[in-house]
């Protein structure tokens, strides 16, 4: 049985997921909990690959054979990482989950809602899920790299839409504008009280 609490950072690139997903992870270890921080695309060889193809300057693949490819990557981290965690009690952290892909792909045409659904067909469905928000100039404005393919304004403006209209009370949407320290202290208080609740329907 699933014991674990699974939590997702999701939002657009610049928003900052990297970075709150680390602070929070740290905080949570501190704490004595214990803590898994993961991401998508993995680490493993079908995640790297995913990273070499979204770094080059040619996005050659139909949308539907990019889906397959982050389908095939997501699979594997749940199988070898997300469950074997949860299972053991475990709170998860994953930098970015399947709303990446009903958004970023879903931003190439595909359907949002046909795409969660072959998501959470074989994906557990986070406990809690961060939809960091900022408008998307000032997020890209952060970046400090060159630029993917995918961070072109305008198809992260049709991300952005997705993304605003996903819903479920498990999403929770923070202005991402913030310090990254004001932004820490609010989503380790709002974890803190979904650990709470999640441990008090354990026990109940
Ligand atoms: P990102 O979190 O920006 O990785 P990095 O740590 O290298 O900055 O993710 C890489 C890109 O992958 C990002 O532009 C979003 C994209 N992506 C999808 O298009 N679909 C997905 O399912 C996932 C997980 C990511």
């Amino acid at each position: 049985m699933r014991r674990g609490f699974l939590l997702a950072l999701e939002g657009v690139d610049g928003s900052g997921k990297s970075t709150q997903a680390r602070l929070l992870a740290v905080s949570l270890l501190q704490q004595g909990r214990e803590v898994v921080l993961t991401q998508e695309p993995g680490s493993g060889p079908l995640g790297q690959k995913l990273r070499r193809y979204l770094q080059g300057a040619d996005r050659h693949l139909a949308p539907e054979e990019e889906l397959d490819l982050f389908l095939a990557d997501r699979r594997e981290h749940v199988e070898q990482v997300i469950r074997p965690a949860l299972a053991a009690g475990q709170i998860v952290i994953t930098d970015r989950y399947y709303y990446s892909s009903v958004a970023y792909q879903g931003a190439l045409g595909l359907d949002p809602t046909w795409i969660l659904e072959e998501n959470e067909a074989f994906a557990p469905r986070p406990d809690l899920v961060f939809l960091l928000v900022l408008p998307v100039a000032q997020a890209l404005a952060r970046l400090q790299r060159p630029r993917q393919l995918s961070e072109f304004p305008l198809y992260l403006e049709e991300v952005a839409a997705i993304y605003h209209n996903l819903q479920g009370s498990h999403i929770q949407r923070v202005d991402a504008s913030a310090s990254p320290q004001a932004l820490h202290a609010k989503l380790l208080a709002r974890t803190l009280e979904a650990l709470g609740e999640f441990g008090e329907e354990r026990q109940g």
